[in-house]
């Protein structure tokens, strides 16, 4: 039968494919990768891979889709999990649905996985595969294989292949974030050495100088940068080599997975950073005080939803219905100043703000502040009478 496997060309992925014919008797195997935004020489590595060692290979350009329908509804939600922007996790659904249309095209029987069974990608992926009714192939997780035997599997089956045992990190990367594990990453108190970064500069190393970014919402989505109309892909591009070169974006932490494992990870993401910065800044000036206090409950669960990939989860729905409504008032531009790892935000402004500087100033008359007063006299009344009642 024909088994349509998820393919990176990465370790993991590229053993499956003689693993699949000599363990599991397939007798063809397509592959796919789908392209949301790794390197490009990376895309062309899993094309001239896939063209290589398997039956079919397919190469899907879903860069657009993923920054429209999974980067965006992300930063209107300033999606966060556990402090972490989740660009693997975005990614998963829609890789997964791009796999079902070709496995579908294909006739396939099964559609197989590298994901190993101890973390959060072989969830992600089933939920979608078992929803189309799918089998589900997944060499890793079916034979606890460690990527020390993949490596020798590899060698011995010709399998050309980016690891060697002395830098064994396992690397996840699309135009939102770049994630970076296994290895000596393993020990939580080992220091990460530079070379696992490929977006960020180290602090040290960023300029001296600081530089300014402006970002220009529309219904909390960004549409401009520094007042340059840009498409989503070439704006968080370009936003990453900006804030990467200033060292913005590092993250280094313990994370749980839905198993409940902890794992150490380490990412990057530059332009995730800055724009949730910004975004959740803007909302600030143009959400009123209950929509921001209610929309971080909100905003928490759809990050966990999204996490876990349960995109078709009702409450994923209902919970975007809400954030969609929110966003019709946040556009506006906010000011960035990146420098040596950190940001801080310069100024914002909006045509939508919920601020009257007339009325707040110090300067001004317009609000007569003796009205304060009565106000004033009922604020925290039953506060004052119980302390008054405990210190008679
Ligand atoms: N722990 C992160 C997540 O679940 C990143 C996983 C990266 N995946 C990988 N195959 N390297 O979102
Ligand atoms: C894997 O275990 O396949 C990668 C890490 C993860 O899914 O969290």
């Amino acid at each position: 039968g024909t088994v349509v496997l998820a393919f990176s060309g990465g370790l993991d992925t590229s053993v499956c494919v003689p693993i699949l014919k000599n363990m599991y008797g397939y007798d063809r195997i397509v592959t796919v990768a789908v392209d949301v935004g790794q390197p490009a020489a990376e895309v062309k590595m899993a094309d001239d891979k896939g063209k290589l060692i398997a039956d079919k290979h397919y190469t899907i350009d879903a860069k657009d889709a993923f920054v429209k329908n999974h980067v965006f509804p992300a930063i209107r939600a300033n999606a966060l999990y556990e402090g972490y922007p989740m660009g693997t996790s975005l990614a998963r659904p829609l890789i997964a649905e791009e796999i079902v249309k070709i496995a579908k095209k294909e006739g396939a029987n099964a559609i197989g996985h590298g994901c190993t069974g101890k973390g959060n990608d072989q969830l992600r992926f089933d939920f979608i595969f078992r929803m189309h009714g799918f089998d589900i192939v997944a060499p890793m997780r079916e034979h606890n294989m460690t990527r020390e035997w993949e490596i020798d599997y590899a060698e011995q089956h010709g399998i050309p292949i980016p690891v060697k045992k002395s830098t064994p990190w396992s690397v996840d990367e699309n135009i939102w974030s770049r994630s970076i594990e296994g290895g000596r990453l393993e020990e939580t108190d080992y220091h990460p050495p530079e070379e696992i970064y490929h977006w960020t500069t180290s602090p040290e190393a960023a300029p001296n100088t600081p530089e300014l970014v402006s970002i220009t919402f529309e219904n909390g989505v960004p549409v401009a940068l520094n007042g340059k109309k840009m498409n989503g892909i070439d704006l968080i591009v370009e936003l990453n080599k900006i804030a990467g070169k200033h060292g913005v974006g590092r993250n280094d932490m313990v994370e749980d997975r839905v198993l409940g494992l902890k794992a150490r990870e380490n990412y990057e993401h530059p332009a995730a950073t800055v724009l949730i910065a910004a975004h959740g800044d803007l909302e600030k000036l143009t959400l009123s005080r209950f929509e921001l206090k209610f929309k971080h409950i909100v905003d928490d669960q759809w990050a966990e939803l999204a996490y876990m990939g349960l995109v078709h989860e009702p409450l994923y729905h209902d919970l975007n219905a809400f954030i969609n409504e929110t966003q019709k008032r946040v556009s506006g531009t906010v000011d960035v100043q990146l420098f040596k790892g950190g940001l801080h935000i310069l100024g914002r402004k909006s045509e939508n703000a919920i601020y009257s500087q007339d009325m707040v100033s110090f300067d001004t008359t317009t609000i007569d502040q003796r009205d304060a007063i009565g106000f004033s006299k009922y604020f925290g009344l039953q506060g004052r009478m119980v302390w008054q009642l405990q210190n008679k």
